[in-house]
């Protein structure tokens, strides 16, 4: 049995992506049965790292998603259109999604469960949060008997960089990022990344596969690293903590109400002080890691690449394994997978 996939972007993950796809040796057999049916790009003309046939090639983004013989979509364009539309158009044409979008996830997360239980598919996101880190998957099946009381990460590659930088070189803010967008380590637009809004989204998405609710983006409290100085990192130093751009969620119980057990919950993005003890100000450079506690497990620290085309290809790969060992197994079928389809309850569950 073969899967054809659709693919939606070639830029870093999605080559990444394709590299995979092409040498599978001694890689999951599994990969044998993937087919790299047809590649959508928004240009025809732009040097690429990896050799795709020509006649594979389309910017018809539109005529992949209504393939009648592609069985997977997986979306890497990011950006909120025409992303959000083609995953919905490849849903209701009976596709299943791999997407490593966290804006449009983050944003019309609910919208697509809902369409995509309706239809009888599955949307995977593994490379949507932390890269190359497995912590969607996971945080719902393996550590899905816990009461989860907290999420708290570095989401972030490139501002861990910049901060990391600014600590071990006493530089200022502007002259690092400039530096790191010189060395590819930022985007030329880095706003989503330095005021957080890139964290933002991926928080929503953990916390509301963690706590079992849809998320708004509105209600997460925002704030970047635009403000943090030299001098700042320096205090922090002097008194024993590291600056770190830190993603929240957790549960509080509301206080001064009417409801005694009602419990709250606060999600937030914004630089902090760590203790230099604490296992999250060890974590440098690009690399991610998310600290999950939970009821009975305790604690657990999901560490890793959080960023980069072979770490994030990884992930995504991930997924149409998933999705391809499930349709192997169960023949084509119209019944979600109950470990698969946990991320689809937890969102749907508003
Ligand atoms: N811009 C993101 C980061 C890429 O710096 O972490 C991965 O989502």
């Amino acid at each position: 049995m073969a899967f054809k996939i659709g693919l939606l972007g070639l830029g870093t993950v999605g080559t990444g992506t394709a590299k995979i796809l092409q040498d599978p040796t001694g890689r999951n057999p599994l990969l044998q049965t993937i087919d790299i049916h047809r590649v959508g790009v928004r240009s025809l003309d732009k040097p690429r790292s990896v050799k795709v046939p020509s006649e594979v090639m389309t910017t018809d983004l539109e005529s992949i998603v209504t393939d009648p013989e592609i069985d997977i979509i997986v979306e890497l364009l990011g950006g909120l259109e025409p992303a959000r539309s083609l995953i919905l158009n490849a849903i209701s044409h009976g596709k299943h999604i791999v997407t490593a979008n966290k804006a449009v996830i983050a944003r019309y997360g609910a919208e697509i469960f809902t369409a995509a239980e309706e239809k009888g598919v599955y949307v995977l996101l593994e490379a949507a949060v932390g890269g190359g880190i497995p912590v969607i998957q996971p945080l719902k099946q393996s550590l899905g008997v816990n009461q989860i009381h907290s999420i708290t990460g570095i989401v972030n590659g490139t501002t861990n960089y910049i901060l990391t930088r600014m600590e071990s070189e006493g530089g200022e803010f502007a002259d690092i990022l400039a530096d790191a967008q010189k060395l590819g380590y930022a985007e030329a637009d880095p706003t989503a990344d330095v005021e957080g809004l890139d964290a933002a989204d991926k928080i929503a998405i953990l916390a509301s596969l963690a706590f079992a609710g849809r998320i708004k983006l509105e209600d997460v409290h925002c704030e970047g690293i635009r403000q943090v100085s030299a001098a700042d990192i320096a205090y922090a130093q002097n008194l024993g903590f590291v600056i770190k751009l830190l993603a929240v969620a957790k549960r509080e119980a509301r206080v001064a109400t009417s409801e005694p057990e009602s419990e709250m919950l606060q999600i937030r993005v914004h630089p902090t002080l760590v203790p230099q003890a604490h296992p999250l100000a060890s974590i440098h450079g690009v690399y991610n890691a998310i600290l999950v506690e939970g009821e009975p497990l305790g604690q657990v620290m999901f560490f890793g690449p959080g960023a980069g085309s072979g770490p994030t290809a990884s992930a995504v790969v991930s997924d149409i394994l998933n999705i391809a060992a499930v349709l192997k197994t169960a023949g084509e079928t119209h019944h979600l997978h109950p470990l698969l389809s946990c991320v689809h309850q937890h969102y749907c569950s508003i």
